[in-house]
C-alpha cells in the first residue's frame, strides 16, 4: 500500500513538474490505518487473550480511542494513545464475538479496525422439561454464546436414534434468532409427542446438543381430584341410600301399629305423676 501511494505521489510530483495541472491536496493520500492483531479462536493458550491495534500513518494524534464489543462500546476503555490494547482474562464462550477498535479525530472521519473471536457454541441455557396436557401448546428453547451465531436444528430422539422433527401434522414451528432457538408444538397429541427433544447449535468452530423432555398429561388427569370427590360424594349417598333402607321397614311397621297403648301409656305415666305430685302436696 504504503509503496504504491508513494508512487501515486511520485506520479502526481511529475504531473506538478509538467506544470499541467493542480496537485491534489497531500493529506488526503495518507489516510490513517490500523495495524489490528488477527481474529483468534477460543480457547486459547494460556491465562489471557490481548487484542492490540496499532494506529500507523496518521496525519495527526487520535483524539481518543475505544473498543466496542458485538457493535456496543466497552466502557473504561477510552484512551489518547496510538496504540491499545484490550485484555481478555481467562475467555470464555461469552467472550467470543466482533471487537473493534475505533480511533476518533479532531479534524478527520474516525476510523476502526474488527477483530473477531471465535468460539463453538455453547449452550447456556434451555427448557429441561416440559409438562402440558393434550392440546395445549409446548414451547421449548436453548439459547446459546460463541460466535459465530450457530445454525439451529431441533431432532426427536425415538427408539435410540435422532430423528429429525415430523412435521407431517404441520404442527411444529422452530423460530431461531441469532443465539436463540425455540420449538412451539401445537395442539399436543399424547400419542405422537411426548419424548426427548434435542436443540443442535452449529456453526463453523463446533456444535452442541441439549436435551428437553416433553411430557404430555390425558385431559382427563386435571379432573382426577374432582372424580375423587365425587366418587366420594356418590359413595355416601349411597350408603345413606342403604341405611334409610334397611331402616324403613321397621318405621313403617311402627307407623301402621296402632301406636296409641304406647302413646297413651307415657300420657298415663305423666298423670300419674301429676296425680302422684298433687297427692305428695
Ligand atoms: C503494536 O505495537 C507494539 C509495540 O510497538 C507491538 O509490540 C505489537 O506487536 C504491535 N501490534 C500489532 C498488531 O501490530
Ligand atoms: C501518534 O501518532 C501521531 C501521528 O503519527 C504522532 O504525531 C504522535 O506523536 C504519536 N503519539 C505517540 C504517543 O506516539
Ligand atoms: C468503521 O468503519 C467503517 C468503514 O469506514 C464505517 O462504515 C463504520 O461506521 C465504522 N464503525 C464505527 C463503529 O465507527
Ligand atoms: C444474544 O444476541 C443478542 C443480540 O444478537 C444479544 O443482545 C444478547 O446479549 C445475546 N445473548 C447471549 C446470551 O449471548
Ligand atoms: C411445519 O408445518 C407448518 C405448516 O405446514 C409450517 O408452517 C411450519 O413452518 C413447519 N415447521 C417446521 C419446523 O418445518
Ligand atoms: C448437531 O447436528 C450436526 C448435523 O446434523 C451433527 O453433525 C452434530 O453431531 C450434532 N451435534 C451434537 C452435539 O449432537
Amino acid at each position: 500500500m504504503i509503496p504504491g501511494k508513494q508512487g501515486a505521489a511520485v506520479m502526481s510530483l511529475t504531473v506538478a513538474i509538467f506544470g499541467a495541472l493542480i496537485l491534489q491536496p497531500v493529506s488526503s493520500e495518507t489516510e490513517p490505518g490500523i495495524l489490528a492483531s488477527d481474529s483468534t479462536i477460543l480457547p486459547v493458550e494460556g491465562d489471557s487473550l490481548t487484542l492490540q491495534c496499532n494506529l500507523t500513518n496518521a496525519h495527526s494524534a487520535p483524539k481518543e480511542n475505544y473498543w466496542m464489543k458485538n457493535g456496543e462500546e466497552i466502557q473504561g476503555t477510552r484512551s489518547t494513545n496510538n496504540n491499545t490494547e484490550y485484555r481478555l482474562h481467562r475467555p470464555r464462550g461469552d467472550d467470543a464475538g466482533v471487537y473493534m477498535c475505533v480511533y476518533t479525530f479532531q479534524m478527520a472521519p474516525s476510523v476502526n479496525a474488527t477483530i473477531e473471536v471465535k468460539s463453538a457454541p455453547e449452550i447456556t441455557g434451555h427448557k429441561r422439561s416440559e409438562n402440558k396436557n393434550e392440546g395445549q401448546l409446548a414451547v421449548m428453547y436453548c439459547k446459546s454464546v460463541g460466535y459465530p451465531h450457530p445454525i439451529w436444528t431441533w431432532r426427536k430422539f425415538d427408539n435410540g436414534n435422532f430423528r429429525e422433527i415430523d412435521n407431517s401434522t404441520g404442527r411444529f414451528f422452530i423460530i431461531s434468532k441469532d443465539n436463540y432457538t425455540e420449538l412451539h408444538i401445537m395442539n399436543l397429541d399424547i400419542s405422537l409427542d411426548p419424548g426427548e427433544y434435542h436443540c443442535n447449535a452449529t456453526n463453523t468452530i463446533g456444535s452442541r446438543d441439549e436435551k428437553s423432555v416433553l411430557r404430555v398429561r390425558s385431559l382427563l388427569a386435571p379432573l382426577w381430584p374432582l372424580l375423587g370427590v365425587l366418587a366420594e360424594i356418590i359413595i355416601l349417598v349411597i350408603i345413606i341410600v342403604v341405611y334409610e333402607k334397611r331402616k324403613k321397614p321397621e318405621d313403617l311397621q311402627d307407623d301402621d301399629d296402632p301406636a296409641g297403648p304406647v302413646k297413651t301409656n307415657s300420657t298415663n305415666n305423666h298423670k300419674d305423676k301429676n296425680l302422684r305430685q298433687r297427692n305428695t302436696n
